[in-house]
Order: C-alpha cells, then sequence, then structure tokens
C-alpha cells in the first residue's frame, strides 16, 4: 500500500560512494525514528541497494522505503548490462521510471516507460512515473496531463492505486529555478481529476529545504522527488522533518 502520509524521495541518480550512501541512509533512519507522518523512499544506484538494504533491516522501520531508479524494458535474456525487475523485487518496493534523464541521455520514450510500468507492476514493484516538459514555453496543465495518458496507456485503472506520478518540469531539475508551486498544484489536481483521484502526484525539480513547504501546503501535492537535497543528510531530513510536520492538508 502506498502511504497516505506525505512521501518523501531521494534520488541519489549516480552521485553516492557506498560509504556515502551508508552515511545518508543511516542518518536519515535514525531520524526517522521520531517521524510518524512521512514516508520516505530512498532510490541509492543499483549496486547501493544490496548494502543499503542490509544497514537498513538491521533496524526496520515501516515508513522507510527503498527505490530502484530504473529497470531494463525486457524482463530476462541477452540484454547485457541490464538489471530486470525480477532481480530487484526482493530489494526494493519502488522505482523510478521514465525520469527525463533516461529520455535525454539514454534515447527512452513514452513506449519505453510504459513497457517498465507493466513490467514493475507485475513484480509487485511501484513505479514512480516521472513527467514533465522540456522548457518553460512549453508549460501547459494540458501537455502534461496528454503526455501522462500516454505513457499509462494500457495500464488498468485498477493498477493507479499503485503508482505514484512524479511532476518533473525538466527545466527545473538541476537548474535552482523551481516551479511555482501554485501551478503544480493545478497540475496535481487536475491529473487526479482526468485520470483517477487515486494516483498520488509528487513535484520534483529543484527541492530544497527553502522551498519544500511552498510544495507541501498544497492540498493536490502529495510529496516531493528530490535530487541534489538528498545527497545531504542534514538537508534532506529537514525536507522530511517538514513534511512530517503536518504541513498536508492546509492548502
Ligand atoms: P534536483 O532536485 O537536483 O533538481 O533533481 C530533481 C530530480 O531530477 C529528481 O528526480
Amino acid at each position: 500500500m502506498i502511504s497516505e502520509h506525505p512521501i518523501i524521495v531521494a534520488n541519489w541518480k549516480m552521485n553516492t560512494t557506498l560509504a556515502d550512501a551508508i552515511i545518508i541512509a543511516s542518518s536519515v533512519r535514525k531520524a526517522l525514528e521520531e517521524m510518524h507522518h512521512v514516508e520516505v523512499i530512498l532510490c541509492p544506484e543499483f549496486v547501493w541497494l544490496y548494502p543499503v538494504k542490509e544497514k537498513l533491516s538491521k533496524f526496520p522501520l515501516s515508513n522507510l522505503k527503498i527505490g530502484a531508479q530504473n529497470i531494463s524494458q525486457f524482463d530476462n535474456g541477452s540484454y547485457t548490462g541490464e538489471i530486470s525487475a525480477q532481480m530487484i523485487k526482493n530489494l526494493v518496493q519502488f522505482v523510478i521510471l521514465g525520469h527525463s534523464e533516461r529520455i535525454s541521455n539514454f534515447d527512452e520514450d513514452e513506449n519505453t516507460t510504459n513497457k517498465k510500468i507493466k513490467l514493475a507492476l507485475d513484480h509487485d514493484i511501484y513505479p514512480i512515473v516521472c513527467v514533465g516538459e522540456r522548457t518553460k514555453s512549453e508549460t501547459s496543465v494540458t501537455f502534461v496531463v496528454n503526455k501522462l495518458k500516454r505513457i499509462l496507456k494500457t495500464i488498468s485503472h485498477e493498477e493507479y492505486q499503485n503508482i505514484l506520478i512524479a511532476y518533473e518540469p525538466i527545466w527545473a531539475i538541476g537548474t535552482d529555478k523551481e516551479a511555482e508551486s501554485d501551478y503544480v498544484d493545478e497540475v496535481a489536481k487536475k491529473i487526479k481529476e482526468e485520470l483517477s483521484d487515486d494516483l498520488k502526484v509528487l513535484y520534483g525539480g529543484s527541492v530544497d529545504s527553502e522551498n519544500a513547504s511552498n510544495y507541501l501546503i498544497h492540498r493536490h501535492i502529495d510529496g516531493l522527488l528530490v535530487g541534489r537535497a538528498s545527497l545531504k543528510a542534514r538537508e534532506f531530513v529537514e525536507i522530511c522533518s517538514l513534511a512530517n510536520g503536518g504541513c498536508d492538508d492546509i492548502g
């Protein structure tokens, strides 16, 4: 079951050493002992999934989960270098799919993301499906919603309760130019209206502890997908603490 509490996802991308991964994961776990109104999902690099899981499973917390950053679009076979959903299904509960960095650097498209979503669901992994527009001028609620509809084509409505959406405008990723929170709320609202109220919608793009609350106070924004700020344990814990602090449901 996906949590009803605000959801904070850490996307470490390809940035941590094993030592970094263990230190951040341990710090977050320790801080979460005191936080019971937030769900946190750490998404390490593939090679650190096992050691991070090992570390966290010594003192498990029900609101601290592990996710992967990608899976193969194939289930098994002769695909050198690929990692399948079934290989990691015992390590993770979530997987980030369709991130713009997969699309721009590895030629993935809406069809690829769709195949990966189906495979993740088949293996009982909750997909965190990213969607967003490339440029600020392209920004429109309809553009984003239509893109998401195409990505989710062939996914049944019953499955929507097992999917998280991450609205990540590409121009806001890694730029320190975060999107207006009112606009993000409008996008999240529209996604729920047009697709399903069961979908939880997160925001990602230059989130930090200074701006996190701006999003969390909004009714339709269910959490955050954090890149750079998730690499600094103290900063990330602060974001989790803001989410835990009951910022949801006010807006
Ligand atoms: P930043 O938070 O570094 O902008 O990255 C966002 C992101 O891509 C999360 O998936």
